[in-house]
């Protein structure tokens, strides 16, 4: 996506700069403005003046800052909105997972997270008329939990071409935080490359946890943490695709939905992530999913269950796509 930038394109910037830009799969306006110029020295080898000033130059270009508030309504017009497999999710979630921004989902082990990313690898791929984002998608693995054989039995029971399916999700392994930081630091390239609609980064907390032990170490984890999730933020803003984030709490068990044991990442998660969705075991396969925190999504508790389609309404039954559940207006 996006127009491929020339040498020239770029007023005062020189064609030796561009091919280094190139050579690095910085192709585009949008993928030079979203990444950091610290990133583009490190992926071009151009010194850090260079790197600020191409940077600044491709985002004056693609965001000249102020918009009127008339364009930022066309903007949200071109939100899109991908369904979750289930009705009753779909609806809390305002029609279906929305683009431009980040959805974590927190919710202790077993709560369905995972299942809630497979459902929607799927479905994201669908096309925006059958209430998909028309993408691939891109999953930054931590724990080594995402199997293909669980994507081909959820698209078989939709009834779905399952190599096609298979062959549109890219997964990434992270070993650690550095290689999480680092894959996330990469997705402007391989978006704008693989036509991706869906980053899911299962988990985003996991590695950060593990690693850095003690409040000595909490700043320099938070700040770290700050700067993937402003990466991802940029990412979903420039490419209109929707990040998914999971999150996992240890749950209290005798506590309502009132008081959720905090969800780790403090505030700098919270702050990044603009709707939350708080996932708890319920009886036998189902789950149940309120979302928490959002600027304008109702904190409405809804039951969902988890059968071999992923992730489907309560009685286990899947929403078609040309049913009348809401789904992004059509252009
Ligand atoms: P952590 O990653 O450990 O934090 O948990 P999570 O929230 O990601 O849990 P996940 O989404 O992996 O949910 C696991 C649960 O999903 C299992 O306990 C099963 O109950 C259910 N589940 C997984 N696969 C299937 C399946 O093929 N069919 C059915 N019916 N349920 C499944
Ligand atoms: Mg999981």
């Amino acid at each position: 996506m996006g127009e491929v930038i020339e040498a020239g394109l770029l007023e005062g910037v020189a064609s030796t700069t561009v091919k280094k830009l190139h050579k690095a799969g910085l192709v585009t306006l949008e993928s030079i403005a979203v990444t950091p110029p610290r990133d583009i020295v490190e992926l071009t080898g151009m010194g850090i003046d260079t790197a600020v000033k191409v940077n600044a130059l491709a985002r004056m270009k693609v965001d000249p800052g102020f918009v009127s508030a008339s364009d930022m309504l066309e903007m949200r017009k071109h939100k899109l909105r991908c369904r979750t497999g289930s009705n009753e999710l779909n609806r809390i979630l305002g029609g279906g997972l929305e683009t431009g921004v980040i959805t974590e989902l927190i919710g202790e082990f077993g709560s369905g997270k995972t299942q809630i990313c497979y459902t929607l690898s799927v479905l994201a791929q669908r096309p925006v008329e059958e209430g998909g984002l028309g993408g691939r998608v891109c999953v930054i693995d931590t724990e080594g939990t995402f199997l293909p054989e669980r994507v081909v039995q959820i698209a078989e029971a939709r009834g779905y071409d399952t190599q096609e399916i298979l062959s549109n999700i890219l997964i990434a392994r992270a070993y650690n935080s550095d290689h999480q930081v680092l894959l996330i630091k990469n997705l402007p390239q391989v978006a704008q490359e693989h036509d991706v609609k869906l980053v899911i980064v299962d988990s985003m907390i996991g590695h950060f946890r593990g690693e850095y032990i003690g409040r000595a170490t909490l700043a320099e984890r938070q700040q770290k943490l700050a700067s993937a999730l402003g990466n991802l933020l940029r990412v979903a803003e420039a490419f209109n695709l929707s990040v998914v984030l999971t999150n996992q709490v240890q749950a209290k068990p005798d506590t309502a939905y009132g008081d959720p044991n905090k969800p780790t990442g403090g505030h700098v998660m919270a702050h990044a992530c603009t709707h939350r969705m708080y996932l708890r075991k319920g009886r036998q396969n189902t789950r149940l999913a309120r979302i928490i925190d959002s600027p304008y999504l109702p904190e409405e508790k809804i039951r969902i269950a988890i059968t071999e389609a992923g992730v489907t309404d309560e009685d286990g039954t899947f929403p078609e796509w040309d049913d009348d559940s809401p789904i992004q207006e059509k252009e």
